[in-house]
C-alpha cells in the first residue's frame, strides 16, 4: 500500500548503526545513547529527548545532514510511502545561523530532488524546539521564512509541550504564516485539551500528535467543525508510554467522532516501529483495512504542506 507520513523528525528517524558510523569517524564519545543491544537508549519522554538530543550532536555538517536524509527517504520508500514531510531544526543545523542554515538546506534539498526523481516527494518542515525557548524558536522561524518556498513549506514545533505556553511562540508562528508556511504544532500528546487549544489559536491547521482531544468532547466537535486534521503517531504513543496499549490508543474513536486523523512514524527506530507495522497494528487493534487506509490518506494529502498539483497526485 502506498501510504503518505506527515509526521516524521529527521534525526529521530535516523537509524542507531547510522549514528554509530558517524560517531566513529569524528570520534565522538556516545556513551549513554545506545543499550546493549546497540538501540537507542531512554526510560521516559524527559530520558528520549536527551537521547534524541546526545545522537544528534554527531551530526554538524550538511554532508552529514544530506547522507541522513538520503537514507531516510530511501527507508521511507521500502516502507511504501511516496510522500514524507520531515521536521528539521535550524537549532541543530548551524545553531540558527541563517547563512549556516542555507548551506544545510542547499545539501538536503539537493537528495530531496534526487529522491524524488527516485519516486519519493518530501518537504522539509522547520521546527523550533520549545524546550530551547522562545528565542532560538524566533530564529529557527526567521530561518524557515527567509528559505520558505522551496523544500521548506512549513513550521511545526516539537520538544517538550509541558515547557511553557504557546503563546510564547506566537511571533514565531506569525512570521512563518507572513511567508506563507503552512502550522503545524506538537499538542494533545503530553498536555492535555488546553495545550490543543493554544496550537489553535497560533493558527495551525494541524496538530502534532492531538490525541488527548479525545478528554474532550467539545474540542473534538471543534476539531471535526474546523477539518483540523491530526499528525497521529500511535507506534510513539504507546512507546512513551502515554497509552498502555494499541487498543486503548484514541485514534479509531477519534476517527468515529469525524476527526481527520492521519498516521506517521514520529522517530520510528527509537520506537521501533515503520509504517507497515503502524498499519499492522491498526488493522489487527481496530479491524481497519483498506476503507480506513484509503481514507486517512486521503486527509493526509488534503493536509499536506505543498503545492495544489502535488496533493491533487497523491490523492
Ligand atoms: N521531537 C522528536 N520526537 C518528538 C515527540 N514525540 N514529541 C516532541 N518532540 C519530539
Ligand atoms: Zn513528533
Amino acid at each position: 500500500m502506498k501510504t503518505i507520513e506527515l509526521h516524521l523528525h529527521l534525526e529521530g528517524a535516523a537509524p542507531p548503526k547510522f549514528i554509530r558510523s558517524i560517531a566513529a569517524e569524528k570520534h565522538a564519545d556516545l556513551s549513554g545513547v545506545f543499550d546493549a543491544r546497540g538501540n537507542y537508549a531512554y526510560g521516559d519522554f524527559a530520558g528520549f529527548l536527551r537521547c534524541y538530543e546526545a545522537a544528534t550532536s554527531v551530526l554538524t555538517t550538511p554532508r552529514d545532514y544530506a547522507r541522513l536524509l538520503a537514507e531516510v527517504l530511501e527507508r521511507c520508500a521500502e516502507e511504501g510511502v511516496i510522500y514524507a514531510e520531515l521536521f528539521v531544526s535550524p537549532e541543530f543545523c548551524g545553531g540558527g545561523d541563517l547563512s549556516a542554515w542555507r548551506d544545510y538546506l542547499a545539501a538536503m534539498e539537493e537528495v530531496a530532488g534526487q529522491a524524488r526523481e527516485a519516486g519519493i516527494d518530501s518537504r522539509g518542515i522547520v521546527t523550533p524546539i520549545r524546550h530551547f525557548g522562545p528565542e532560538r524558536a524566533r530564529k529557527s522561524a526567521i530561518c524557515a521564512a527567509e528559505t520558505a518556498g522551496g523544500w521548506i513549506t512549513g513550521l511545526g514545533m516539537g520538544g517538550a509541550e509541558q515547557v511553557g505556553h504557546a503563546t510564547d511562540f506566537a511571533w514565531s508562528f506569525d512570521c512563518a504564516k507572513e511567508a506563507g508556511l503552512g502550522l503545524t504544532c506538537h499538542a494533545g500528546e503530553w498536555g492535555g485539551p488546553d495545550s490543543i487549544r493554544a496550537a489553535l489559536d497560533l493558527g495551525c491547521t494541524r496538530i502534532g500528535h492531538g490525541v488527548r482531544a479525545i478528554e474532550d468532547p467539545a474540542l473534538v466537535r471543534d476539531l471535526d467543525d474546523r477539518g483540523i486534521t491530526l499528525e497521529v503517531c500511535p507506534g510513539s504513543n504507546i512507546a512513551l508510554g502515554f497509552y498502555p496499549d494499541w487498543p486503548s490508543h484514541p485514534i479509531a474513536r477519534l476517527a468515529d467522532a469525524g476527526v481527520r486523523v492521519t498516521v506517521s512514524t514520529d522517530d520510528p527506530p527509537f520506537f521501533h516501529t515503520t509504517m507497515r507495522h503502524e498499519y499492522d497494528r491498526l488493522a489487527t487493534s481496530f479491524g481497519w483495512g483498506d476503507t480506513e487506509f484509503r481514507q486517512i490518506n486521503l486527509w493526509a494529502a488534503e493536509a499536506a504542506f505543498c503545492d495544489t498539483a502535488t496533493r491533487e497526485r497523491l490523492k
